[in-house]
């Protein structure tokens, strides 16, 4: 599309050649749409237009032009573009699919009851549910005579367990008690992570198609979830004491006291907002610190000089306030990161007015797609993307790593994360 002007032509951005009806949906295959949106960078360069079925979408692949649009044009970017099938999961009461006064209300409560939950200074919970859980896999190690142990199982496990104390104070064993519920559990936040990632429904993305949209798994899923949120919350409504709030779901049964806020969020909203948190919780931790087994494995070189980092600082624990002394444990877990990135494509979002970006015209309510996977390992911006080289972190300490996203929308506990992975290394070498 070209508009004129009196001066000079304004262009939408270079893409692909749509097909009717599937646009250029045949270009990526199911499951990694990320890998297929790499290559059309490599292709058309840090902004693109591609169509996902009749969806007009532009995609944003480095630092600079993701935060054109979202930090400095942030009135007219900060939407998520709501698929219909995202209905399904949060009932347009959850924080990450609703939008405007509604999600600022949401996500201004969400994080004070974090805060006041210590999400960011999550220290004491990390080290002993680590603990817990190191005791178990020793056991499993001594008792596997060095044969293959798939530590898997062990990582869902702690990191369900972190999350699910930390929201609202459940507790599973380490031992197999428990495990077919949490396994189901799992299962179902990874249909609802899949299901919903970009172009994996169909439906959503060619109306004609609708009819075809097999919902039942995605509404099985979520039921499943809800199943389990429910009975917390009704507990926790019933046994709630104002002075000694138990965990984050204690301190937002608080901050809703107060009337103002009691009318912005339903019981079925709580709900709804813990069905997020799971997924978005879990399933990124647990597929962080596998990534990072891996790649310390394949790499012995980091291993052993991350080793020697932590035998040489044994005096000083980590801690959020002394993680300046681990130099080489932070750049290992930013280059984990960059690597590959755990939310490869963020959530859409969408622009409520049609603007420029980088010199191009962006009509009104196209889904804007930001391409993490494409900013950390173009080889436009970093030198041999496709090493892991923590000395990268080091020799060069502004890099910009993104992942978490920028602007308002961005993810929501940005400020504990990297920390949090930090506790968890270090004691695994202890
Ligand atoms: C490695 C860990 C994680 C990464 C890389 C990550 C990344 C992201 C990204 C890229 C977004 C989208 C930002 C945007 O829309 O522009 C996001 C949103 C979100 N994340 Fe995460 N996340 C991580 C862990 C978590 C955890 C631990 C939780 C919850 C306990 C969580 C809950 C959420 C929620 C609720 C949103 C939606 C926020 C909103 O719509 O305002 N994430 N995250």
């Amino acid at each position: 599309m070209v508009k004129l002007t009196k001066n000079r032509p304004i262009c939408t951005p270079p893409g692909p050649i749509p097909f009717p009806v599937i646009g250029n949906l045949h270009l990526l295959s199911k499951g990694e749409p990320h890998i297929g949106l790499f290559q059309l960078y490599l292709q058309y360069g840090k902004i693109y237009q591609f169509w996902f079925g009749t969806v007009n979408t532009i995609v944003l692949n480095e630092p600079d032009v993701i935060k054109e649009a979202f930090v400095q044009q942030s009135a007219i970017f900060t939407d998520h573009y709501i698929h219909p099938t995202m209905h399904i999961v949060g009932d347009s009461n959850n924080l990450g699919f609703t939008n405007g006064h509604e999600w600022i209300n949401k996500r201004a409560i969400i994080t004070k009851a974090l805060q006041k939950s210590g999400f960011f200074h999550p220290e004491n919970l990390f080290t002993r549910e680590f603990m817990e859980m190191k005791k178990v896999l020793d056991q499993a190690i001594q008792t596997s005579n060095n044969n293959i142990l798939n530590i898997r199982p062990f990582i869902k496990k702690l990191t369900f367990n972190i999350i699910t104390k930390f929201l609202f104070s459940n507790a599973t064993s380490y031992d197999n008690e428990g495990d077919e519920i949490m396994f189901n559990l799992m299962d179902a936040f990874e249909t609802i992570a899949s299901q919903l990632g970009n172009g994996n429904n169909t439906g959503d993305l060619i109306p004609i198609l609708k009819p075809f949209n097999s919902p039942n798994e995605l509404q099985r899923a979520t039921h499943l979830v809800l199943t389990f949120v429910k009975p917390f919350v009704n507990e926790h409504l019933l046994s709630l004491d104002p002075e000694n709030p138990r965990d984050f779901l204690d301190n937002l049964l608080l901050e809703l006291q107060d009337e103002s806020k009691s009318m912005m969020m339903s019981l079925d909203s709580i709900e709804r907002i813990f069905i997020e948190l799971l997924v978005g919780g879990v399933d990124t931790i647990s597929t962080t610190i596998e990534f990072l087994v891996i790649h310390l494995s394949n790499n012995p070189e980091v291993q052993e000089k991350l080793h020697k980092e932590l035998i040489q600082t044994p005096e000083i624990p980590y801690h959020i306030d002394n993680k300046a002394a681990y130099p080489y444990l932070n750049a290992v877990i930013k280059e984990g990161w960059r690597y590959r990135p755990t939310v490869p494509l963020g959530l859409p979002h969408r622009n409520n007015k049609s603007t420029m970006i980088n010199s191009y015209y962006i009509p009104q309510n196209c889904q804007i797609i930001a391409n993490y996977y494409a900013a950390n390992l173009s080889p436009q911006l970093w030198n041999e993307p496709n090493k892991f080289d923590p000395m990268r972190f080091i020799n060069n300490p502004s890099l910009d790593l993104s992942v978490f996203g920028y602007g308002p929308r961005k993810f929501i506990g940005v400020l504990m994360i990297p920390e949090t992975f930090s506790i968890r290394i270090d004691q695994r070498n202890k």
